[in-house]
């Protein structure tokens, strides 16, 4: 079944997104925008159903245990040397495209709505140059951090920025000192 894949991310000026396993602003705290993120990905357009969370196996574990899996959400973890889902996650898939399989099996295909993906870098990178029709939620953090793992480069002639989207706050945000905003990318159809 054809699908949206929305990813969401936030990154720094220079395209990081981690930094040791965590995010390179994790000491500052985005509260704000860790809740537009759990909104955007938590809430179903069809009401009983659930939205999908696919991420890496680093990404999973860069989660406190405390809040694994991510609630209200059917978590799925990409790896190929784990033998079983990792625990507190609902299922496990050796590549993407086995995740986006999963999804149509009688088991999940009435229960799914949105898929989102949530990293981290090659998970981002195989999403960016997929087939599908894409959205890219995007938080640019305007200030730099140390990074060690990177978004690959947004192609300008494959995703086009979106003047606005429902539920997504305009305008620049601060919290605790640091600036941000909010964009949308759409995959150019051809
Ligand atoms: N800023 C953000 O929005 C954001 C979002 C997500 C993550 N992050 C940060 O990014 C870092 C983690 O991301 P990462 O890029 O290092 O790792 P990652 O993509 O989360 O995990 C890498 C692992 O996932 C598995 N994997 C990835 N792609 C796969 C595929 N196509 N098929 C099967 N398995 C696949 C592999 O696991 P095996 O080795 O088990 O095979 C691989 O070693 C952390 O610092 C985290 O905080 C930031």
């Amino acid at each position: 079944m054809s699908r949206i894949l929305n990813s969401i991310v936030a990154v720094c000026p220079d395209m990081g997104i981690g930094n040791k396993g965590q995010l390179p602003w994790h000491s500052k705290r985005l509260n704000n925008e860790l809740r537009y993120f759990q909104r955007m990905t938590m809430t179903p357009s069809i009401e009983g159903r659930q939205n999908v969370v696919i991420m890496g196996r680093s990404t999973w574990f860069s989660i406190p245990a405390q809040n694994r899996p991510l609630k209200n959400r059917i978590n799925i973890v990409l790896s190929r040397q784990l033998k079983e889902p990792p625990e507190g996650a609902h299922h496990l898939a050796p590549d993407f495209s086995s995740a986006l399989r999963l999804l149509d099996t009688a088991d999940l295909a009435e229960q799914v709505d949105q898929v989102w993906i949530i990293g981290g870098s090659s998970v981002f990178k195989e999403v960016m140059e997929a087939q599908d029709q894409r959205r890219l939620f995007v938080t640019q953090v305007l200030q730099q951090f140390d990074c060690d793992t990177f978004l690959p480069p947004i192609n300008p002639s494959i995703f086009r920025l979106l003047p606005g989207f429902p539920g997504v706050p305009e305008g620049i945000q601060e919290e605790n000192g640091i600036l941000y905003k909010y964009e949308v990318y759409e995959s150019i159809q051809t």
